[in-house]
C-alpha cells in the first residue's frame, strides 16, 4: 500500500460508473421501448455490424446474441448492488437514464409513467445512502424509432424531442439529482456517430458532413438541456463528457508533431469549445472548409450556444493515442473507438488498450488550462479477465495497479492546481462491453457471475479491488 499526499479536497465524489443499457436488462420491462443498444449484437462483430452502412437495426437472433437484453440484470437488483456501493463508501454514482424507458418512442408529448418510476426508486436508494446520483442524460441507446423514422441526429426535430426528454427528468427529480451530463463521449461522434449519433453514414464522402450536423444538433440539444436544467433545478450542475486522450507524435519529426497537434484539436477540442467556451474554434473554420463541411443553422442556433455553456467538463480516460503523419495498416494500434500508432513505452491491456496514466495527467492539465471550469474524471478503468480461485476469491491486483497508478496522477494534477470534482471508476461492478458486448472483459469491483454466452447465476461476489476501494474512499485517497 502506498500513501499519498493529502491531495483529494473534502467533499471529492468518489464512486463508480456505469450506462443503463450495459447493466439493466429487462429490454422489453416498464413499458420501455426498443433502443439502439437493443439490437446491438454481442462479440467481436458487434462494432463492424452496427457501423456497416445498410444496417437494418433489425434483432437477428439466428446469427447473434444480444448481452443488453438482460444486462446483469440490474433492474430488479439495484438494491443490492447500491448496498454493495455503499459498502464501499461511494459519495457518487454515475449512472444514465434509458431514453426509451421514458419516452418509449423519443417523440411522444406525455412520457412512460413506469419507467420515472423506476428511476425514482433508485434514485431513492441512492439517497439514503447519501450517495450522489450524477446522471448522464443519453449514453449510448438513442430510442429505435428515432433512428429508422428520423434517421438519429441527422434529424433537426430530435433537437425538441430531447429538449422535452431532458426537461422532463429536471421536472420529475429537481429533489434528488444535483449533477447531471448531457451526452455521453460526444466528440466519439468524429470516429464513430452511430453509437452518439444513431446512423452510420453511408458513404466515406459523406462521413464528416453528417456527423457534424449530428454534433451541431446536439450542441443545440445541449445547450436548451443547461437552460432548462439551471432553470428548473436551482443550485444544479451539468456538464459536457468527452472522451479524451492527449495526442502524442511519434517523434519530433515537425511533420508528425503538427499532424498530432491537429488530431488534438479536431478531436479533443472541438466539442469542448462548443460546449464550454460556448463558439466554434477559428481552426474549425479552416477544417470544414477542406473537407466540403457545411452546417446548416438555424438563426437562434450561435446565440443559443453561447448563452448556455456546461458548467463542468466531465470526461472519459482510458488511454493516450500516437500519432504519425503516415502510417501503414501494420502500424495501426488497436485502440477505443479511434486508434493510432503503437507506442513503445506503453504496455496495453488484453484489448489492446495501452496503458498510460502519465497521459491522465496532461488530459486533465490541458483540459483545465485550456477551459477554466471544474473537471471530472467520470470512466477511467481496465477491461481485464478475472478468474476465480479455487478458495472463492477474485485477486484482480492487476487492475488495483491500474487504478492506483491513475489516482496517483489525479492526485498530481489537483497539485499542479487542477480543479478536479471526483472520481467515478468505469463499471464498478461488471457489465457489458460497449465496444464487443462481452462480459468477459471485466472492469467491476464486484464480479457478476455472468458468461460471454448468456449462462451464469448473476452472483455478485467482491473482488480483492473491493476492498482496496472501499479503504481508498475511506482515507480519502491518501492510502493507495
Ligand atoms: C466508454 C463508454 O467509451 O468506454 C462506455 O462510455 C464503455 O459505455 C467504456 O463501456 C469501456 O468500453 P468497453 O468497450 O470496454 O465497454
Amino acid at each position: 500500500m502506498s500513501k499519498s499526499n493529502d491531495q483529494f479536497p473534502d467533499g471529492f465524489l468518489w464512486g463508480g460508473a456505469t450506462a443503463a443499457n450495459q447493466l439493466e436488462g429487462a429490454y422489453l420491462e416498464g413499458g420501455k421501448g426498443m433502443n439502439l443498444a437493443d439490437v446491438m449484437p454481442g462479440g467481436k462483430v458487434r462494432l463492424k455490424v452496427i457501423s456497416t452502412p445498410g444496417f437494418n437495426f433489425e434483432i437477428d437472433k439466428e446469427k447473434y446474441t444480444y448481452p443488453n437484453h438482460d444486462g446483469i440484470d440490474f433492474y430488479h437488483r439495484y438494491k443490492e448492488d447500491i448496498a454493495l456501493f455503499a459498502e464501499m463508501g461511494f459519495k457518487a454514482y454515475r449512472m444514465s437514464i434509458a431514453w426509451s424507458r421514458i419516452f418509449p418512442n423519443g417523440d411522444e408529448l406525455e412520457p412512460n409513467e413506469e419507467g420515472l418510476a423506476f428511476y425514482d426508486r433508485v434514485f431513492d436508494e441512492c439517497l439514503k445512502y447519501n450517495i450522489e446520483p450524477v446522471v448522464t442524460i443519453s449514453h449510448y441507446e438513442m430510442p429505435l424509432y428515432l433512428i429508422k423514422e428520423y434517421g438519429g441526429w441527422r434529424s433537426r426535430e430530435v433537437i425538441t424531442f430531447f429538449e422535452r426528454y431532458a426537461t422532463t427528468l429536471f421536472n420529475r427529480y429537481k429533489t434528488k439529482v444535483k449533477y447531471w451530463l448531457t451526452f455521453n463521449e460526444i466528440n466519439g461522434a468524429v470516429f464513430h456517430p452511430i453509437f452518439g449519433l444513431g446512423f452510420s453514414p453511408a458513404t466515406e464522402d459523406v462521413r464528416l458532413q453528417e456527423s457534424f450536423q449530428g454534433l451541431h444538433h446536439q450542441f443545440v440539444a445541449s445547450s436548451l438541456a443547461v437552460k432548462a436544467c439551471h432553470e428548473i433545478i436551482p443550485g444544479s450542475q451539468i456538464g459536457c463528457m468527452l472522451i479524451y486522450a492527449p495526442v502524442y507524435a511519434i517523434d519530433c519529426n515537425p511533420a508528425n508533431v503538427l499532424y498530432a497537434f491537429q488530431e488534438e484539436q479536431l478531436f479533443n477540442y472541438i466539442c469542448g469549445d462548443v460546449q464550454v467556451r460556448g463558439e466554434y474554434p477559428a481552426f474549425s473554420k479552416r477544417f470544414f472548409k477542406e473537407n466540403g463541411i457545411n452546417i446548416k443553422m438555424e438563426d437562434e442556433d450561435l446565440k443559443i450556444i453561447k448563452q448556455y455553456p456546461v458548467d463542468f467538463i466531465s470526461f472519459s480516460y482510458y488511454m493516450s493515442r500516437t500519432e504519425k503523419k503516415e502510417k501503414t495498416a501494420e502500424e495501426k494500434a488497436a485502440g477505443n473507438i479511434f486508434s493510432g500508432v503503437k507506442n513503445p513505452f506503453l504496455q496495453a491491456s488484453d484489448w489492446g488498450w495501452e496503458i498510460d496514466p502519465v497521459g491522465l495527467r496532461l488530459a486533465l492539465n490541458q483540459l483545465y488550462d485550456r477551459y477554466r471550469v471544474p473537471l471530472f474524471v467520470v470512466e477511467n478503468g481496465l477491461g481485464a479477465y478475472d478468474k476465480i480461485e479455487e478458495d472463492g476469491r477474485i485477486n484482480d491486483d492487476y487492475r488495483i495497479d491500474y487504478l492506483r497508478e491513475h489516482i496517483k496522477a489525479m492526485g498530481e494534477s489537483i497539485e499542479d492546481g487542477v480543479e478536479l470534482m471526483g472520481y467515478t471508476s468505469w463499471g464498478c461492478i461488471d457489465l457489458v462491453s460497449a465496444s464487443t458486448g462481452e462480459m468477459s472483459k471485466r472492469y467491476g469491483y464486484i464480479y457478476v457471475d455472468k458468461n460471454d454466452d448468456g449462462s451464469g447465476t448473476l452472483e455478485r461476489k467482491k473482488k480483492k479491488s473491493f476492498y482496496w476501494y472501499q479503504n481508498v474512499i475511506a482515507t480519502n485517497g491518501q492510502e493507495l
